[in-house]
């Protein structure tokens, strides 16, 4: 890991980081290592009050994708916002076996657990936070090849769903981004006419 990556300065929470980049790393979902990264850069950046806990949930937030048998299927869900709900669990309960694992304190792991399940909708300042940090890394870092694997349709519905979950501010952000993809950017421009 680069210099300006170095995220952590207490060496178990520098364990953390890498037992879940780690982890991480061994997706099938080729985005989901710099969405990890990228969520938790995008953090630092939007809020000034970001602290240890907030960091490890935003690292982690995605982090039961890459466990090939516990990975909450999309096809098992016929509501979107209820796979998405039941992602953000999972993700919650192998962050809490991680933590428990290296000692961290019950206060601790409740915390960053809470915000993991808070990270798809929010709920409160800090996981609002996490929402548009990982809502901004999606279509700073996984646009792209989700649109190569999924298609233009897909992309299309998964674009507005994360847009209309940004803050103001970060919808102002979103709508600087550029694709070299004519059809994407077409889309990114489109999104400013959504109201909600
Ligand atoms: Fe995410």
């Amino acid at each position: 890991m680069k210099k300006e990556d170095e995220f952590f300065k207490d060496p178990k929470l520098k364990k953390a980081q890498e037992i879940i980049l780690n982890r991480i790393k061994r997706s099938l979902v080729p985005e989901d290592y710099n969405h990890a990264i990228n969520t938790l850069k995008w953090l630092v950046k939007l809020c000034s009050f970001a602290d240890d806990r907030m960091k490890i949930a935003a690292l982690a937030h995605d982090i039961e994708r890459a466990y090939k048998d516990k990975k909450i299927k999309r096809e098992n869900y016929s509501d979107f916002n209820e796979f998405k709900r039941a992602h953000a669990e999972n993700s919650a309960k192998i962050v809490r076996s991680i933590l428990t694992d290296l000692n961290f304190s019950k206060d601790f792991i409740d915390d960053v657990c809470e915000l993991i399940k808070l990270h798809e909708f929010g709920g409160n300042k800090r996981a609002d936070c996490i929402k548009d940090a990982d809502s901004i890394s999606f279509f700073d870092t996984n646009l792209v090849l989700y649109y190569q694997r999924e298609g233009f349709e897909e992309t299309k519905r998964r674009a507005i769903w994360g847009y209309k979950r940004l803050s103001d501010r970060a919808k102002m952000m979103v709508k600087t981004f550029t694709y070299q993809d004519k059809k994407l950017q077409e889309l990114i421009n489109s999104l400013r006419y959504i109201i909600h």
